[in-house]
């Protein structure tokens, strides 16, 4: 089987070598799988993110979506930046529709399915809303929105919740599940919290502290879908400490 995300033996270094980021990566995702990548801030997330994206081209290794190699070839996924990267002089509905329209979406068909996807996200009634007007949530939604509707079934996004409250958090885990589990495309995610990476995948990777370097690989066993109570299940509690002792080994470097 063609894996739907592969990197393999990827090592990257800013500053002409003086800063040493990634360190021979590889990992895989399956079509329709949902992965994590849990690490330590500066390990190199963002830098894998955009290595798959196209975006910045590695010292070494391969990156691959379904088989092509994504180095230096942006558009072969959609990808969420860790910054919402909003405009905030375009409506909602014009920012949702950008990254389609990027990717080639006839204008008309972007904006009819925008509007349509406004309610699944949560953002019924704010389709001419300007981003300065919409809470954290609704313009991570709304990003999210955006990602969604690049039509591509490979989506990266990095730390799409890093900067909301726990509560808001656990609302976003259900209704992303619930948006997932639509069409099921291939995610790859990244956060910092393990127990969110519990919640939302069927495989987390650990990294270690820069240069980053997969400490573990962990399948996520639990049935879906996944509801808060699933926190308290003895299964899980055991394989939260477990990620948590993975990622203090790869805290020692
Ligand atoms: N364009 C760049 N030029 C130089 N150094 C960079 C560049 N981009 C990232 N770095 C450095 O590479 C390291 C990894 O950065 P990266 O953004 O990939 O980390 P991260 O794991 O995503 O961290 P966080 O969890 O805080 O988002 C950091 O030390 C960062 O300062
Ligand atoms: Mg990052």
């Amino acid at each position: 089987m063609t894996l739907a995300i592969e990197l393999r033996h990827v090592s990257h270094a800013f500053d002409g070598g003086a800063v040493p980021v990634l360190d021979d990566v590889s990992a895989g995702v399956e079509p329709g799988q949902f992965v994590s990548l849990v690490g330590p801030s500066g390990c190199g997330k963002s830098t894998l993110m955009r290595i798959l994206a196209g975006l910045l081209e590695p010292d070494a290794g391969t990156a691959t979506v379904h088989g092509r190699s994504s180095v230096n070839r942006p558009g072969l996924v959609a990808y969420m930046p860790q910054k919402d990267l909003l405009f905030p002089w375009r409506r909602a509905l014009a920012n949702a529709t950008l990254g389609a329209e990027i990717a080639g979406v006839p204008k008309d068909e972007a904006w009819a399915r925008a509007r349509a996807l406004f309610p699944r996200f949560g953002l019924s009634g704010f389709e001419r809303a300007w981003p300065a007007q919409l809470s954290g949530g609704m313009r991570q939604r709304l990003a999210l929105l955006r990602t969604f509707l690049i039509p591509h079934d490979t989506v990266l996004l990095d730390e799409p919740f890093g900067a909301l409250d726990a509560i808001t958090r656990r609302e976003m885990h259900r209704w992303l599940q619930e948006v997932w589990s639509d069409d099921r495309r291939t995610v790859l995610f990244v956060t910092h919290d393990v127990e969110e990476a519990l919640i939302l995948s069927d495989v987390v990777y650990v990294m270690t502290r820069r240069p980053g370097r997969i400490q573990a690989r962990v399948d996520v066993p639990f049935d879906r879908p996944r509801g808060i109570e699933l926190v308290a299940d003895e299964k899980f509690v055991q394989l939260k400490a477990r990620l948590l002792a993975e990622l203090d080994e790869g805290m020692k470097g």
